[in-house]
């Protein structure tokens, strides 16, 4: 079986995190959780959604490798990652009787990592976890790097932690149940770390997004493979995300994305497709103020549309209230917004400030209504 395996040592905390990329992985479930924690008990978090597919084999194949392991299932969404579902959890775990030497298991998209996550780093002020992504971005990004988070009134992933997985293991087979527009959605993330720190990854990208749209299996655990790959090089570097340190390049497409997603509020578009919008008016001030070649901004908004994503901001969207809401973003800083911009294809700038002129130009450009 066809498998990819990495150790990614943190220098700054001096974690380890194993990941496995392998077609069937799901089936190594046991054996993997016991190798990264050595539990002998671990609870199995996940959503309806993914618990129904997935979750009896996985306790079985737990249980067959001698880990008392038991399910626990949230509602599948975004509204899950809450103070809620947060506390539910660590009930859950006590009632369990979950100590520090055993794991949790999160087995699911971004919403489970992230809310498992949190709680594996809070419950007894942190115990180990393994990382199960099922979904396109849970697999190419988010599983990857230790952010963990819940959202709370203010905004999306205001409490949270790093805390990285003792392990990661990814089945790329499994994003074939995926709905289609959440699987679309998820490649957004894919071209992102492209366009931002691995030209190669984009390039095999636009050679082969026929196969990848296909869902291939040879084509998924590469795309996958080669993603995770590209966002390991760039957290180990900057396990905390820095101010202009290295994983400040993931970021982009976000700013213009994440106040589409306020204006619109998480329902009208999934993050992907505002990200894909996003990188469009990025790319449109990379031309302006970067010296992005016009062909590769091309090249870009030509991979998104291949791929079925969105680029243009949609009809209605005010470029008065879509400024007011990328100005209110949290990843400002106390001077501004600071933009992340790609000179060419595969390669970002420190995050910059841009005149409110040059970008309600862009936005405007991208469809924005004056
Ligand atoms: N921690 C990070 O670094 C990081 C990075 C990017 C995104 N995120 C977070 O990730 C979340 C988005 O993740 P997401 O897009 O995976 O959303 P999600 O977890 O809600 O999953 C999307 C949908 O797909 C379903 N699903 C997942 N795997 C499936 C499968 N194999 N087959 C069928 N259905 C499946 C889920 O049940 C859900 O309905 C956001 O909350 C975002 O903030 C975190
Ligand atoms: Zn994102």
């Amino acid at each position: 079986v066809p498998s990819f395996d990495l150790a990614l040592r943190y220098p700054a905390s001096g974690t380890l995190c194993r990941i496995r990329v392998a077609r069937g992985g799901l089936s190594g479930l046991g054996p993997w959780t016991k190798r990264t924690t050595g539990a002998h008990r671990v609870a199995v978090v996940s959503d309806h959604h993914v618990s129904a597919l997935f979750g009896e084999s996985a306790v079985r194949g737990l249980r067959r490798s001698g880990i008392d392991a038991a399910l626990v299932t949230v509602p599948a969404g975004e509204r899950t990652k809450s103070v809620l579902h947060l506390e539910r959890l660590w009930r859950q775990f006590s009632e369990i009787g979950l100590v520090r030497s055993d794991a949790i298991v999160a087995m699911g998209g971004g919403v489970v990592g992230d809310l498992a996550g949190f709680a594996a780093a809070t419950w007894l002020r942190g115990v180990p976890w393994v990382n199960v992504p099922t979904s396109v971005v849970a697999q190419v990004d988010s599983a990857i790097g230790g952010k963990t988070a819940i959202d709370v009134a203010g905004g999306k992933n205001l409490a949270g932690s790093f805390h990285q997985p003792a392990g990661v293991l990814i089945d790329p087979d499994a994003l074939v149940t995926l709905p289609d527009r959440e699987f679309r959605a998820g490649l957004a993330e894919v071209v992102k770390t492209g366009m931002a720190v691995d030209a190669g990854l984009f390039r095999w990208l636009e050679r082969h997004a026929g196969h990848v749209l296909a869902r291939e299996p040879d084509a998924l655990l590469e795309i996958v493979r080669r993603a995770v790959r590209a966002k390991s090089r760039v957290v180990i570097g900057d396990e905390r995300e820095r101010e202009a340190g290295g994983r400040t390049a993931l970021n982009f497409g976000h700013t213009v994305g994440h106040g589409l997603e306020s204006v619109f509020g998480l329902r009208r578009l999934r993050h992907g497709e505002a990200v894909a919008i996003g990188m469009h008016v990025a790319a449109i001030l990379s031309a302006s103020v970067a010296g992005l070649p016009l062909a590769e901004q091309e090249r870009l908004d030509a991979l998104l549309e291949r791929l079925g994503l969105p680029i243009a901001i949609p009809p209605g969207v005010r470029v008065a209230v879509l400024g007011a809401a990328i100005r209110r973003d949290k990843k400002r800083d106390r001077s501004g917004t600071r933009w992340v911009l790609t000179p060419r294809v595969g390669h970002a700038s420190v995050p910059r400030l841009i005149s409110g002129r040059r970008v309600r130009a862009a936005l405007c450009e991208a469809g924005a209504w004056a």
